[in-house]
């Protein structure tokens, strides 16, 4: 296996080959997703309810975030890591964009950056895919505007599916390399998908895009919050967790453990 590039990406998306991303945090989800084969590990703005325990993703940081994209960047042998600009740090000036990405690239280690939204990121993307950054847009339901969106809700239904798609047209002219679409329409999905040169990458837009994303605590159970429809659970980590932890407690209250064998002798 090789280093995966975005013109591996680009590559697998010509040949009608899907592939995936999942969020990553740390060194041994990291690695254990590495190993799964699994091509891109996006440091997600989304540690700010996964890693941080905040309500929202707006409130995170890049200086909360850097060490995290560093453990993953380390850890990863073979995938793309990308990471999140968090809010704030890139919607004041193109400028202000690349100083963050900068910040990402150079003291996470990352191999590229993505932000949220289509045309009116464009100047950013520029900038950024210009000073050598590869740049992937995130399109459709974008978590840090949500307080402008109104809430979580699908976009480009019916009427505003010109938007989506003149948002994915405007990003991929930009310069982007991939374009992250959340809860969009199948169809909808499924048109940009066949349009853009691009790789899609869904998450809630159905099975017509070329990658998938999702966030890995939700998908392997970890997550006891109510979960959006668009994920599929895999496993089931807090109840083995959960199960752990109170074994360990009851060993312990109950004197079994540790035993003879976890004993050194003198
Ligand atoms: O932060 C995140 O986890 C994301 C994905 C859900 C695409 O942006
Ligand atoms: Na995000």
């Amino acid at each position: 296996r090789r280093r995966v590039r975005t013109h591996t990406l680009q590559q697998m998306k010509e040949r009608h080959e899907k592939w995936t991303m999942l969020t990553s945090y740390d060194q041994y989800s990291a690695q254990i997703f590495d190993e799964a084969g699994v091509q891109v590990l996006l440091v997600g703005d989304s540690a700010a309810n996964n890693v941080y325990g905040y309500e929202s993703s707006l409130p995170v940081s890049v200086d909360e975030l850097l060490p995290l994209v560093r453990a993953v960047s380390r850890s990863a042998k073979y995938a793309f890591v990308l990471a999140d600009l968090p809010f704030g740090s890139y919607q004041g000036s193109p400028e202000q964009a690349y100083d963050t990405a900068v910040r990402f690239m150079k003291d996470g280690h990352a191999h590229g950056v993505k932000l949220e939204g289509g045309a009116e990121m464009v100047p950013q993307i520029r900038r950024l895919v210009d000073g050598g950054v590869p740049v992937c847009a995130h399109i459709g339901f974008t978590p840090q505007s949500e307080h402008t969106l109104g809430g979580y809700r699908i976009q480009g239904r019916g009427d505003a599916a010109k938007k989506t798609i003149d948002d994915a047209l405007a990003v991929q002219e930009a310069g982007a390399f991939a374009v992250v679409m959340e809860m969009v329409p199948g169809d909808v999905a499924t048109e940009i998908t066949s349009t853009l040169r691009i790789p899609t990458i869904g998450i809630g837009a159905g099975a017509g895009t070329d990658a998938q994303v999702l966030v890995w605590q939700d998908m392997m159970g970890l997550n006891a919050g109510r979960l959006p429809r668009f994920v599929k659970t895999y496993a089931d980590l807090r109840t083995t967790m959960l199960d752990a932890a109170r074994a360990y407690v009851a060993d312990v209250e109950g004197g079994s453990f540790p035993g003879e064998e976890h004993t050194f002798q003198g």
